[in-house]
């Protein structure tokens, strides 16, 4: 059956890739964004498709949210600001908080599905070796503006299940880890395999936050898409959390050794290492993440398909061929501005 999907932040990564996706299935795609992360060459080969509407609108504004959700069956909310890891304190709780609550609004009104994207983030400190969902979600300090961004995705994840138990809202949570894949967007805000590819391709030392020995989660996008359509179309996972991603762990630094590898550089990998002192107040970055998806096979049949070495030869590839435009869309971009 065609629905009529709503996706926030559709110019963004998991955005623009889910949107090909659902008008590939057949699926009417409403999309909105306001390019403030995202880029409009991630969405200009889907612009002129008939099942495809668009509206540049801030998820704030709940007029313009409200506009844009009539007849919508489902609503996938990716829309958000990042970590405040340089600035952006207010700006990110605002737009988190804000947004969601316009988007379920609409979702009432409107008797629609949603599906909110959380993020691994929300673990934290949590000291155990791997988070299921049922995991305890522990947080660093409040005067360190870093937690800004899983406090506000907390408070969206609780947002849901109380429109859920208040007004019969239909919600799925997905929380995505270390998501990557083809995107024009680049900025201080960007994961490091972007980070590193644009170094190692144009020949600049790759900034590694702190020494480098932290682990992360890395999944590609195309896992990412496969897993948010099966909440989309599984009715059992309506009320459920589930982890999406970490199809491979990795510290930093030897992500930082694959790309420049992959990348063809033929001089020792230039690294530049970035003291945490160089970020927002207090920057707290957690030792290892190792996230459990035991739950998305289980209950959704999804495995990631894509294997790190793989998707970060085609991430490579992908941004070798379009250095140029990646530069095009993003005037002001600099590896110097990366701590
Ligand atoms: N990519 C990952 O690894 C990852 C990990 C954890 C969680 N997530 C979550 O998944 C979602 C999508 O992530 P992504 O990697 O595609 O991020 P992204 O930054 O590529 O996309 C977010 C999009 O939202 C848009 N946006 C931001 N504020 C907006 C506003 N006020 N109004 C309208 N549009 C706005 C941006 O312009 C951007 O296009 C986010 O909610 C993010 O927190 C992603």
């Amino acid at each position: 059956m065609t629905a009529r999907v709503m996706v926030t932040g559709v110019a963004g990564l998991i955005g623009s890739h889910l949107a090909r996706a659902l008008l590939e299935r057949g699926h009417e795609v409403v999309g909105v964004d306001d390019f403030s992360l995202g880029r409009e060459a991630n969405v200009e080969d889907i612009r002129a498709h008939p099942a495809f509407h668009f509206h540049r609108a801030n998820v704030i504004d709940p007029r313009a949210m409200e506009q844009a959700a009539v007849g919508a069956t489902t609503i996938i909310h990716l829309a958000a600001l990042k970590i405040p890891r340089y600035d952006g304190y207010l700006k990110t709780l605002e737009v988190n908080a804000k947004g969601t609550e316009a988007v379920l609004e609409c979702a009432r009104r409107e008797k629609a599905r949603v599906v909110f994207a959380s993020t691994d983030d929300v673990y934290g400190k949590n000291p155990d070796s791997s988070f299921g969902e049922e995991s305890a979600l522990v947080l660093g300090d409040s005067k360190v503006n870093r937690w800004a961004g899983a406090v506000s995705k907390i408070y969206g994840e609780h947002l849901c299940f109380a429109y859920a138990e208040s007004h019969r809202v239909p919600v799925s949570i997905v929380r995505y880890s270390g998501i990557y894949g083809p995107t024009y967007q680049l900025s201080n805000l960007s994961g490091p395999q972007d980070i590193f590819i644009y170094a190692a391709l144009t020949d600049q030392p790759m900034p590694i936050h702190g020494d480098g020995t932290q682990t992360r989660p890395f999944a590609h996008v195309t896992d990412a898409v496969e897993a948010t359509l099966r909440v989309l179309e599984a009715p059992y996972a309506e009320g459920e959390v589930v982890n999406v991603g970490a199809a491979d762990h990795l510290s930093i630094v030897n992500l930082a050794y694959l790309v420049w590898r992959l990348a063809g550089a033929r001089s020792r990998p230039r690294l530049r290492f970035v003291s945490y002192t160089d970020f927002s107040r207090g920057y707290e970055d957690p030792r290892h993440r190792r996230v459990d998806t035991t739950k998305a096979d289980c209950l959704l049949g999804h495995r990631p398909a894509m294997d790190l070495m793989r998707g970060m030869q085609l991430q490579v590839e992908w941004f070798r061929q379009r250095l140029d435009r990646i530069r095009q869309a993003n005037v002001g971009f600099s590896l110097e501005d990366q701590g």
